[in-house]
């Protein structure tokens, strides 16, 4: 049992991994300002873990930028932390090019406040969430993790910077004094949810990536899709990404974690995806047969910023974590729909509060 912090713990990715982490047998202190996601999802974790682990669950509102706050969150822990999964931060590409400086600030001097706090604990062993976003326009596909770094857009560079950070602390210390466990994830399309339909992703708005907003129009909230692009090389004229269930990407980082606190001093840095590549339109069709309710969409022009393919060489994960994605297309859809359909507005939905 380790005492873990997990930033970001009530948000998409961060909830499902809080489930794999006490399903593992680790007590959690969850520090989130709920910036972009509701207490209820963390109410919906306790329940679905049971009560024994519910009880190593704590959570704290505040915010990475305050050190304050990430004192509050280390003394709430019953035992001295050992390790942090930073996921808190800001994600919405287009929001980062309206609102660079609240992205710099939130997510670089955010990561620089809980890396401080963390040293000052004595706390060296870091999971953080990056982004295939740092790879901008892949020259090679599969990309692996020796691709240039070069981000296109202000998210992006403040994901790189972040990485550049984790790695010059790592760099700052001499070889025999090395103390810092750091694992740098390079994600590439997160969706799904946790197969009890009970958690997933709640997007505020109306969504930007493809797979809440395909299970949107199905479960009726938005007449149709758009497609953007019918003119890239690809199988089928549109867009080809390496979609990831999150369930995969939860148990991706208590590899990560097991493999920090079992080996020594490190800097790891880790592409999770599954290797495999999907157009818009196979997910729009996995969607309807998962679904069984249909999902017009228009074709338009290609959006800017866009890249045609996208897909991760996973590899060096297989080899280093020996963790490898197991669930595919059809699973992501069906337990994607098994959320949507039950909460249509999300954490919102009429009913769907948690009685405990
Ligand atoms: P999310 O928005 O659902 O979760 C982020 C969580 O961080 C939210 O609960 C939010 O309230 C919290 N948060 C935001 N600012 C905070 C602050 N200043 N202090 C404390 N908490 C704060 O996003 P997600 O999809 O779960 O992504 C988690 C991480 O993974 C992010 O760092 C994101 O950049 C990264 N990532 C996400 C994707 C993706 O497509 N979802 C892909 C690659 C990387
Ligand atoms: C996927 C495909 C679109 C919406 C984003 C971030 C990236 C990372 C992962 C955080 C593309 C097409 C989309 C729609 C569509 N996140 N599409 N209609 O752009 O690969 O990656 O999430 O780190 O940084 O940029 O994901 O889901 O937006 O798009 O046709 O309404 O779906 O053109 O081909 P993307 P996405």
């Amino acid at each position: 049992m380790t005492q873990l912090l997990i930033t970001g713990g009530a948000g998409f990715i961060g909830s499902h991994t809080a489930v794999v982490l006490l399903e593992a047998g680790h007590n959690l202190v969850v520090l989130d300002n709920f910036d972009n996601s509701s207490p209820e999802a963390l109410r919906r974790v306790m329940e679905l873990v049971g009560s024994e682990a519910a009880g190593r669950l704590r959570w704290i509102e505040g915010d990475i930028r305050s050190r304050a706050d990430l004192q509050r969150a280390f003394a709430a822990a019953p035992a001295p932390i050992e390790a942090v999964v930073h996921f808190a931060g800001l994600k919405a590409v287009g929001e980062s090019v309206a609102e660079p400086l609240r992205y710099w600030d939130v997510n670089l001097s955010g990561s620089r406040c809980l890396v401080a706090v963390m040293a000052e604990h004595g706390c060296h062993t870091l999971v953080f969430s990056s982004s295939c976003t740092i790879y901008g326009f892949p020259e090679q596909i599969p990309i692996n993790e020796m691709a240039p770094v070069a981000p296109i857009n202000p998210y992006g560079h403040t994901k790189a910077a972040v990485e550049q950070l984790l790695a010059d602390v790592v760099a700052s210390e001499a070889p025999e004094l090395a103390r810092w466990r750091i694992a740098r994830l390079r994600y590439f399309n997160p969706v799904g949810a946790h197969p009890s339909g009970r958690i997933g992703e709640d997007p505020l708005g109306t969504p930007n990536n493809l797979f809440p907003f395909v299970s949107q129009v199905a479960v009726g909230r938005h007449e149709r899709l758009t497609v953007y692009g019918r003119d890239w090389p690809t199988v089928d004229g549109t867009g080809v990404r390496d979609y990831i269930h999150v369930m995969d990407l939860a148990e991706g980082h208590k590899a990560a974690l097991d493999v920090l606190l079992a080996e020594g001093p490190q800097l790891l840095s880790l592409n999770l995806g599954s290797g495999q590549g999907h157009s818009v339109l196979e997910v729009v069709r996995a969607f309807e047969a998962a679904s069984g309710r249909s999902v017009p969409y228009e074709q338009l022009d290609r959006r800017p910023g866009d890249a045609a393919i996208t897909v991760a060489d996973p590899s060096l994960a297989a080899e280093r974590l020996g963790w490898r994605t197991r669930r595919g297309l059809e699973e992501i859809c069906r337990d994607g729909w098994a959320w949507q359909s039950a909460n249509p507005d999300g954490y919102d939905s009429p009913g769907s509060q948690s009685s405990g």
